[in-house]
């Protein structure tokens, strides 16, 4: 299974990124997590204290292209499984593996498009098995929603706190993920302190299915300071984050 975890700027998609993970791995699975935000966090978030060793997957750009023989056939040649994507450009700990975009320095024209044109390649061409799940934790906003990237996600996980920037944000995630024909969304509530903040999202964004609602819990963003995982300090953002893997699971 293939997700991908979008959002506002600070909503908690890396922390709901890592939450994943984290449980997927606590379920057996093996789980590729793809940190795609170009200043990057979520190995802190995993409690990956090497993650410096991780070579940013820009750079298998190279490899990709050595390996494809000819022009257009890049990946054909690498046996697209996961298990077998070179070490050097992840760290891994007991289930999970962490790869990185890494900090991506955007010239005037915007684009990081070697970092992009890796990160498509290995979304769209990983295969992933019943017991393998990729965890893409993607970059705020839409804009740069690589459509390539994202169309081939099994489901679009978009993280919304109750507030009003949070609400129009995920408004034009949906839309850009209905133009591009991913009908698999999923909304996360993040940050939550009690019903009226549940009833704030679900009436405001009604069309979607609901995964689930993750607490505001202070244990969260003290854990974030202190760059320790957020799942090991709260007991209430694990078994929201059950609920959340079950929504996701079932639909699937
Ligand atoms: N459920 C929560 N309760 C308290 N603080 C949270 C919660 N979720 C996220 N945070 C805090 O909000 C900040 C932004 O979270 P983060 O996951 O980094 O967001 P994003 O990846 O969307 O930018 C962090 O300081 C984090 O600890
Ligand atoms: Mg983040």
């Amino acid at each position: 299974m293939k997700l991908a975890v979008s959002g506002k700027g600070g909503v908690g998609k890396t922390t709901v990124s890592a939450l994943l993970a984290y449980l997927f791995a606590q379920r057996g699975m093996n789980v590729l997590a793809i940190d795609a935000d170009p200043s990057p966090h979520l190995a802190d978030a995993l409690g990956f204290p090497e993650a410096e060793n991780i070579t940013p997957l820009a750079e298998m750009k190279e490899l990709l292209m050595e390996r494809s023989g000819s022009q257009g056939g890049a990946f054909y040649n690498l046996n697209p499984r996961v298990e077998d994507l070179p070490e050097r450009f992840m760290v891994t700990k007991d289930n999970i593996r962490l790869m990185a975009l890494g900090s991506v320095q955007k010239g005037g024209s915007g684009c990081a498009c070697p970092e992009n044109m890796v990160l498509r390649t290995l979304v769209r061409k990983l295969f992933t098995s019943e017991s393998e799940v990729i965890i893409l934790d993607m970059e705020a906003g839409v804009e740069h929603l690589g459509r390539a990237t994202v169309q081939a996600v099994d489901a679009l996980l978009i993280v919304v706190e109750p507030s009003r920037g949070s609400i129009e944000t995920t408004e034009k995630i949906i839309r850009l993920a209905k133009e591009i024909g991913l009908d698999r969304l999923f909304l996360v509530g993040n940050k939550i302190r009690n019903q009226s903040d549940r009833d704030y999202i679900t009436t405001r964004l009604k069309d979607l299915p609901m995964a689930g609602f993750l607490p505001l819990d202070m244990k969260v963003s003290d854990a974030e300071r202190e760059g320790t995982p957020p799942f090991v300090a709260s007991t209430e953002l694990r078994e929201a984050g059950e609920n959340i893997i079950k929504q996701v699971m079932s639909n699937e």
